[in-house]
This record gives structure tokens, C-alpha cells and sequence, in this order.
């Protein structure tokens, strides 16, 4: 797959085989994530890999914590509004994935049942955390970002499947006494990686973005 594909025919996959991805495979990814572009080459990212009985257990106190309705606590703030453009595109996602599935995201119980299947890591066998000093600076949190993106696009080349997830990373404090992360670090993003089931009408929708003429402005 050239690199021009690979980055249009990612996308987000929340149903996964139980299949677990052999280790070197996953080495793989953060060995080609690492290549990615940083401030004054800074490289402000480190990760864990959870699987098995850990990932289990990550799981089971993340759905505890939500179930007994505790508040949580993100190292990254949760958006409370947004501007008109970006509201009008999540407005599109949730009317599409809503003319599809009949299903309605934004109801309360909807929104539980999604922090559950985020909990659950979409029955992933893997997870991978992504964390930096709470001291850098917003640039940073642009590196980290890119990192990401090189770690999907390298699952995608490899025929594995990944979902970024800020849910993941609600129970901040929890995740990090479980995954051994210092609180000094500031978790950014938990992603699920492993093979897509693409059986699942879960994984049939594919995501729409705004035309490029709505983007960018070309000046002479
Ligand atoms: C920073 C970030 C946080 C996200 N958080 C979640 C999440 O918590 N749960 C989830 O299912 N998807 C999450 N997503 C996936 C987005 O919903 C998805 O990327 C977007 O709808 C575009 O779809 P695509 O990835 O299939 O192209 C997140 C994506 C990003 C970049």
C-alpha cells in the first residue's frame, strides 16, 4: 500500500478479532512512530503496551469507576462547547451514524454504553497508551499528535486496526497507578489495536470530511 492510500483508507475500527498481533509486529509500529517529526526533534512521547490479564484488569477498574458514577479526571481538559464549524461536523456524525444504526450518541445512556465499549477497548488484545512530561508545552501535545498518526497509518500498512480514544484516558489518574505511568506524566491518548472484524456492521461506516475548498484558501 503506497503511503497517499494508506493515509485515505484509514479509519476507525471498533470490533476486533480475538486475535492477539505477535510482538515484533507491534514493536514494528513504535519503531516506525518514532521516526516522526517533533519540536527541536524533542521526541515528547513514550507508550505502553497492555495486553492479557493487564488489559483485563485495566478494563475491569475503568468500568468500576464508571459505573459507580465517579467523576473523572483527564489530564487534558474535555471540551465543553465548540466553534460553529467543528460543531456542524460532529452534528454530520452523529445524524449519519444515527440514519444508520437508529441509534442516538448523544443520549445518557448511549453515552455510557460508549465509555463501556471504550473501556473494553472494543475487545482489542492490545492496547497502547501514549503519555508525556505534564511540563512540556502545548507543541508537545502537536508531537504526540503527529506520533499517533504515524502509529495508525504504520497498523493500516501492516493489515492491523486502531482506534484513537480520548475515553480511554478519562480515568487518568486510575490508568496510570495500573499501567505504572508517573504522575508527574500527562496521559494524551489510549489507542485498540489489533485485526478489524469487518463482519461487523460497526465497522461499515466510513467517516466523511469537509471538501478541500472548505479548507484551504489559495492567495496570489
Ligand atoms: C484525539 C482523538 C480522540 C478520539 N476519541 C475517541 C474515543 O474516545 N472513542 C472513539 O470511539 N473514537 C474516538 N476517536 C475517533 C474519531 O471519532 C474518528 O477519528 C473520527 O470520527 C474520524 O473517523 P475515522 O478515524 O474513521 O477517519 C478519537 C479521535 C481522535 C483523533
Amino acid at each position: 500500500m503506497n503511503t497517499l492510500e494508506c493515509i485515505k483508507t484509514r479509519r476507525s475500527i471498533r470490533k476486533f478479532t480475538t486475535d492477539s498481533v505477535p510482538k515484533k509486529d507491534l514493536e514494528e509500529l513504535i519503531e516506525i512512530a518514532r521516526w516522526s517529526p517533533s519540536y527541536k526533534n524533542s521526541q515528547p512521547w513514550q507508550a505502553v503496551i497492555v495486553s492479557g490479564e493487564k488489559k483485563k484488569a485495566l478494563s475491569k477498574t475503568l468500568i468500576t469507576l464508571l459505573e459507580n458514577d465517579t467523576e473523572d479526571n483527564s489530564d487534558l481538559a474535555n471540551p465543553t462547547s465548540w466553534p460553529d464549524m467543528e460543531k456542524g461536523n460532529i452534528k454530520n456524525l452523529l445524524t449519519k451514524r444515527m440514519e444508520l444504526t437508529g441509534v442516538d450518541l448523544g443520549a445518557p445512556e448511549m453515552i455510557f454504553k460508549a465509555k463501556k465499549a471504550n473501556f473494553n477497548f472494543y475487545f482489542a488484545p492490545h492496547a497502547i497508551y501514549l503519555y508525556q512530561d505534564a511540563s512540556l508545552s502545548e507543541w508537545s501535545l502537536f508531537d504526540i499528535g503527529i506520533f499517533a498518526q504515524s502509529l495508525m497509518l504504520a497498523a493500516h500498512a501492516k493489515g492491523l486496526a486502531t482506534v484513537p480514544q480520548a475515553f480511554a484516558t478519562l480515568y487518568s489518574k486510575e490508568v496510570k497507578e495500573c499501567l505504572g505511568i508517573p504522575l508527574s506524566n500527562r496521559l494524551i491518548l489510549g489507542l485498540s489495536v489489533g485485526y478489524p472484524d469487518m463482519e461487523s456492521p460497526v465497522n461499515a461506516y466510513r467517516t466523511e470530511r469537509m471538501d478541500s475548498t472548505d479548507i484551504c484558501k489559495w492567495l496570489e
